[in-house]
Formats: structure tokens, sequence, C-alpha cells
């Protein structure tokens, strides 16, 4: 069985980070300074930036944190015997089943697994494929970017959140003493498509080749994720789905803020743009470094329950088809462009 874990336990918490990349490094970074025994599995990349240079995590409110590289249990596979008493599964969408297996084959029955990832499907396509695990669904609403190696920024605010079970409880107080919230709720589903549906704007922000904040200025960029997010909207209400709140503006307000003249988005939506200047999303990285995105776990998801419920998600279709079809280009596309392509 996982070990026990209550942090005022002897014995600290265990925790292994499966997928040492961005949200990996960050949340396991900061568990591992509030007193949790963190195992890093990852990927040579990101496995030798750490041992040569640690692991750094900065803040947008200024604050640093450095972690030297002796005191990283980093692993290039997944060590036979451990039992943490958490998994964070912090894979991109693609790798979640390969994640997985790996996971159920090494792991005690009943270990707990979180799936930080973004997109609907993750935990349940995880569970499928490791079906001994108790695999529950998170939510990270904050970016983290890799502005150098072993260096991890976190770009922007918001409260992480899980679908309630008794395994993660005792966990709360580590979390918080961490400095990452953990709110535990009966239903993800309502936060997880809050999350989509800012995740909209991933592609939109991928192809503009801008960083978020000077994507976010361009009103022709902004038109495009409204038009996305209004499209959602529609399935989203077709699907009897509320969306939650995770920006400042109620979801349905989105689209009509987004679509507003450059100067009065700036008033209206100015916490939306307390972003750092650098901040991109992570499918811009994506693209950038020709890594498989995630736009099968966001628009692919917009598709699927469209089908469902037999409404349209044409915009969602076409956008992906243009991230899909970047690599032959690799050329940013302006706002008007986009505007047209997508029909917004
Ligand atoms: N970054 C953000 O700001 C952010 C915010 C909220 C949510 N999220 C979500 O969090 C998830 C992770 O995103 P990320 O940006 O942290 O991705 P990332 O930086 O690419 O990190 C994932 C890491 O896991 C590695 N990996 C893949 N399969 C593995 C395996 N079987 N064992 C060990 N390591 C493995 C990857 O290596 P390879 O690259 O070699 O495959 C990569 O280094 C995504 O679902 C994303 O949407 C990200």
């Amino acid at each position: 069985m996982p070990n026990t874990a209550d942090p005022a336990a002897s014995h600290p918490p265990a925790v292994l980070v499966m997928g040492a990349g961005s949200i990996g490094c960050w949340l396991g970074g900061r568990l591992q300074a509030a007193g949790a025994t963190v195992h890093f599995v990852g990927r040579p990349r990101m496995l030798d930036a750490l041992a040569h240079h640690g692991l750094t995590l900065t803040d947008r409110d200024g604050s640093r944190l450095q972690l030297l590289a002796e005191q990283l249990k980093l692993h290039p596979s997944l060590p036979a015997d451990l039992a943490p008493d958490l998994v964070l599964l912090c894979v991109k969408s693609a790798a979640t089943a390969t994640a997985a297996v790996e996971l159920g084959g090494l792991l005690p029955p009943g270990t707990p697994v979180v799936s930080m990832q973004n997109g609907i499907g993750n935990a349940a396509i995880a569970q499928s494929a490791a079906p001994q695990l108790v695999l529950l669904p998170g939510m990270v609403p904050f970016n983290v970017s890799e502005p150098g190696p072993g260096h991890l920024h976190r770009g922007t605010d918001g409260q992480l959140a899980a679908q309630d079970h008794p395994a993660l409880r005792p966990l709360l107080p580590l979390f918080a003493a961490a400095g990452l919230p953990l709110t535990l709720h009966a239903d993800l589903r309502p936060l997880q498509w809050g999350k989509l549906l800012l995740n909209l704007n991933n592609a939109v922000n991928a192809l503009s080749g801008l960083p978020l904040r000077a994507q976010l200025l361009d009103r022709d960029l902004r038109c495009c994720t409204a038009a996305l997010i209004a499209e959602a909207l529609v399935v989203l209400r077709r699907a009897g789905i509320e969306p939650a709140r995770l920006s400042p503006l109620p979801p349905d307000w989105l689209p009509w803020v987004l679509r507003l003249p450059t100067p009065l988005f700036r008033v209206l939506a100015a916490r939306m743009l307390r972003i750092d200047d650098q901040a991109r999303s992570s499918m811009a990285d994506d693209l950038a470094l020709g890594r498989p995105t995630e736009v099968d776990a966001i628009y692919g998801e917009v598709q699927r329950l469209a089908a469902r419920v037999q409404a349209s998600a044409a915009r969602s279709g076409r956008i992906a088809e243009l991230v899909k079809a970047w690599p032959e280009h690799h050329l940013p596309v302006a706002g008007r462009a986009l505007r047209r392509a997508i029909g917004a």
C-alpha cells in the first residue's frame, strides 16, 4: 500500500512526478521545498538539464526557489520499488496511455494518480490503461514556461483543483505549505470545461507566433479566440454543461469582451492581461520544438461533444487542421488571415 500521506506523520509524503516537464517540475519542486520526497521521472533533455543546473523556480511575483542537482531524485524510467502517496501525471496528452501503462505495471494497486493535464479525457484514458490505479482528474489554471535549462517560470496565477478522493485529503496541508492550495471537487468537469474554454486560445497563440500578452492585444487574434469560445459555449449549453468561471469574467462574457476594441479591452480585461511579456502557450512551444500538440485533447474534445449533441464545431475543426499543417508552412499566421481561415 502507498505510504501514509499525513504530512504530520513521521515520514514525509512521497510524490512521484510522471513527466518531469514544465508543470511536473514546477509542482514537484514546490512540493519538495515544502517537505515532500519527490521523485521526478522524465526524459533525457530535462533530466540532463536538472542534473547540470539543478531546478530553479521563479514566479511572476518575483519569488525564486532553488533546488540543487544533488537534492533532486531523477529517474530516466519508473523505478520498480516505489510506493508513492501520490502520483502527478504531467505528460502531454499524446503520452498519457503509455505513461499510465508504465505506472500500472510497477505501482501498488490503489495508488492515487492525479492527471494535471489539460483537456477533459486524460484521466479516463489513463484509467483504462492502468485499471488497478485510482485515476483522478486535476486542473492546473496557471502557465509555466521554461526560460532556460532547469529554470521554470510561472507566468500567471490561479488555484489547483482535483476530483475529491479520500487519498487526497491528507495531502492538502502539503499543497498549502507549498504555496499551491488545492481545492477538491465532487465533480471536476465544470472546472475542466472552464479551463478548456481558455485553452481554446492556445492554437491562436501558437499560430500567431506572438507571446500571449502581445497576441491578446491584437484584436483580430482575439476575435478568433472569441469565435472559438462562442462556438464551444453553444455546444456546452446543448450538452447541459455549465463551465466554471476561471477568469475574472464569466464564461458567457468572454467572446463579447474579447471582441471589444483594444483600448476598451485593456481596461475591462486588465486582470486577463496580467501575464509576463514572454509567456506563451505550451502549444507554441510544441510547434517550435516539433513535438506533437494537444489539439486533439482540446479542439477534438469540443468536436466530439458537438457530434454527441448534434451541434457544429467547425471552427475548432479548422483551427486544429491549421495546427496539424503548421510544420509544412512554418510561418506565423496574421490575425486577419486566421479570422478568414476559421470563419471568425
Ligand atoms: N505548461 C503549462 O503552462 C501548462 C499549464 C496547465 C496545464 N498544462 C498541461 O500539463 C501537461 C504537461 O504539460 P507541460 O507543458 O508540462 O509538458 P512538457 O513540458 O512537455 O512536459 C512533459 C514531459 O514528460 C515527458 N514524458 C513523456 N512521456 C513520458 C514518460 N512515459 N515517462 C517520463 N516522462 C515522459 C516529456 O518528454 P518528451 O517531450 O520527450 O515527450 C516531457 O519532458 C499537458 O497536458 C498540458 O496541457 C500545462
